[in-house]
């Protein structure tokens, strides 16, 4: 069996692109694995915590007293990347960016000592902690002027940070699945939902079918 992990962060539970698209990968998923192989994590419908002082004192001290519950969370969402052979992630753009829950999420799992290490090296200062496997990245947007050449490139802050944040624990390997002009609902965005679609048919059989990792 090969487990999956799927991150979903639109707050919308109804009519959401990025949901229909990760509903889509895990119900492939789990009929070539059965139920168990897919683990859900709905960060629009139960958002993480935000990080505050305890967790920072917590995660920062260098000689921890023991088990901390201020980590638990983190702990906990740590430990299901580490179980995961293929992860998930349905971002939509907000503001530019990614939706807040996503960004308190990242803020849960890129720690210190669990998923990147500092070293005294000026040009590597710093190691990916996280062992590669697959990552999934699918976004949706309201506008289509996004991509390189258009008018809004410049204020996509989605992607870019997202593929810098994941790559800076060690989950570099990602594929991205991308719809615009959500907010249009045309031709040309019906015509990028069919090949999201098909994107995802495409990944979730050949990800599917690689060895499990060790
Ligand atoms: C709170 C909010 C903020 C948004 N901000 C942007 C934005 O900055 N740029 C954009 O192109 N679309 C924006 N949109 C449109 C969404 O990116 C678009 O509807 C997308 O399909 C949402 O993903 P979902 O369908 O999975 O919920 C925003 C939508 C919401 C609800």
């Amino acid at each position: 069996m090969k487990t999956l992990l799927v991150i979903d962060s639109s707050a919308r539970t109804k009519r959401s692109t990025t949901r229909s698209l990760t509903h889509r990968f895990a119900t492939a998923w789990r009929a070539r694995f059965g139920d168990s192989s897919v683990v859900h994590r709905d960060l629009g419908v139960n958002p993480p915590q935000a990080i505050d002082q305890a967790w920072i004192s917590s995660a920062f001290e260098k000689e921890p007293g023991g088990p901390s519950t201020a980590l638990a969370e983190s702990n906990m969402l740590i430990d299901e990347i580490f179980r995961a052979d293929v992860i998930v992630v349905g971002a939509p753009m907000y503001n530019f960016g990614m939706p807040a829950v996503l960004k308190s999420y990242i803020d849960q799992i890129v720690r210190s000592g669990r998923t990147f290490d500092f070293t005294d090296s000026d040009e590597n200062p710093y190691i990916p902690l996280v062992p590669s496997r697959p990552l999934v990245l699918i976004t949706s947007k309201g506008s289509g002027e996004y991509e390189p050449g258009g008018v809004m490139e410049s204020m996509n802050y989605l992607e870019p940070h997202l593929a810098t944040v994941f790559g800076f624990i060690g989950l570099g390997d990602i594929r991205f699945v991308k719809v615009a002009r959500e907010e249009y609902k045309d031709e040309q965005w019906k015509q990028m939902v069919l090949d999201a679609e098909q994107a995802v048919d495409q990944l979730s059989t050949s990800l599917s079918a690689e060895p499990a990792l060790a």
